[in-house]
């Protein structure tokens, strides 16, 4: 037993060729459990970079809202009258009441719960009750504040900046890369909410690396072996590759496919399943059949909501061997193994005994991830 009282000295590291070529250790214990440098993450990341709030199909008719939190903010995201979509602050222009309470719904415009000021679906004030004796006042001056936004492969992403670095900039790496999968026209079957207890950047950095899957994901590795990931995106904002799926099989419970290819998938593809990190709070897995995605939503530095939809194709779901229940219960399964291990290991770094830890050669990915936020974060 070490006295925990004492520091420790850095026990004796060799490193190899491969691991001195990665240069790398894990992050110091601060950003995992600092309030100081969680409230800086959200300050310089979550309110200043583009971040997932949700797909296109989650709005699919006029007047179809869903309200998402983003760095303190209560964002609502609406589809107008003309089929745009549209996002603002959740906030009354009269005396600053939250408009809608509800997670998601639908309706013809927002009105406030207060004293009924009501907006248009694309933000302009329409109702003002007993306004039209205030001299000077106009409510073409009390619009909702809008909040930044872009679409990517129909998915929403929204910036609380006042002037972001254009979307279509910062994701030029991705242009064209996934048009074959047609995420634009996907529905999700399934969306499942895990409340997982521990740091954000533990399910990036587990994300991004099979060398934990023998020991944590004996299916997974089963079906997908676990030192076959070739990846092409291996320094900046987006990350990852492709891992190989065995001859005929498919990531789902029973092994088999459970709904017709998503998009034109390329032969070879039919035996790969790719994983990427949209930084900072994206998880892209796109299978032959289907795409998961996770967002990740931090709440504290040891708590963090994940928010996992399993995308098909459209007409999958009037088909007799649509059976999404195949998927979402294998990566239910998966996802409940990562969680775990990142809450462990979130136990173990808030420890006096822990010290940074070098990466494997296995582990290039979470440490280039690593090496972004730190940019992020400067
Ligand atoms: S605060 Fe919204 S109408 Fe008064
Ligand atoms: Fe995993």
């Amino acid at each position: 037993m070490v006295p925990m009282t004492q520091k420790k000295e850095a026990p004796p590291f060799r490193k190899t060729a491969e691991t001195f070529m990665s240069g790398a250790t894990t992050l110091e214990q601060r950003y995992f459990v600092s309030p100081e440098i969680f409230a800086e993450e959200q300050e310089k990341i979550f309110a200043r970079q583009w971040v997932l709030a949700g797909h296109q199909s989650q709005i699919a008719k006029a007047g179809d809202y869903f309200v998402q939190e983003v760095a303190g903010e209560s964002v609502i995201v609406v589809q107008d009258q003309k089929g745009e979509v549209r996002t603002f602050y959740n906030v009354c222009r009269h005396r600053g009441t939250r408009l809608c309470e509800d997670a998601m719904g639908h309706s013809a415009a927002i009105q406030c719960p207060y004293h009924a000021w009501t907006y248009a679906l694309d933000g302009r004030l329409i109702g003002v009750p007993h306004m039209e004796s205030v001299p000077g006042f106009d409510k073409a001056e009390y619009s909702l504040h809008a909040v930044k936004l872009a679409m990517w492969e129909g998915f929403i992403f929204v910036n609380l900046a006042q002037e972001p670095t254009p979307l279509e900039k910062v994701f030029a790496p991705l242009v064209g890369k996934f048009s074959h999968w047609h995420l634009p026209g996907l529905r999700s079957a399934k969306r499942i909410e895990y409340d997982v207890r521990a740091n954000w950047k533990l399910m990036f950095e587990n994300y991004s690396e099979c060398y934990h899957c023998p020991g944590v994901h004996p299916m997974l590795s089963k079906i997908s072996p676990y030192d076959s990931a070739e990846n092409d995106l291996c320094e900046g904002p987006f990350l990852g590759g492709f891992m190989k799926i065995n001859a005929g099989k498919s990531l789902s419970m029973s092994g088999n496919a459970c709904a017709l290819p998503v998009g034109d998938i390329k032969a070879e593809d039919h035996a790969r399943v790719f994983y990427y990190s949209i930084f900072p709070n994206m998880l892209l897995s796109l299978h032959p059949e289907y795409v998961m995605v996770h967002q990740l939503w931090p709440h504290a530095p040891d708590r963090t909501t994940i928010v996992c939809d399993w995308f098909f194709h459209p007409d999958a779901f009037a088909r007799k061997d649509f059976n999404p229940e195949d998927a979402v219960e294998f990566w239910d399964m998966t996802n409940k193994q990562d969680w775990h291990v990142c809450e462990l290991s979130q136990q173990g770094i808030a420890s006096r005994a822990y010290q940074p830890g070098p990466y494997s050669p296995r582990e290039r990915i979470p440490a280039a991830w690593d090496r972004e936020y730190l940019r992020q974060l400067e």
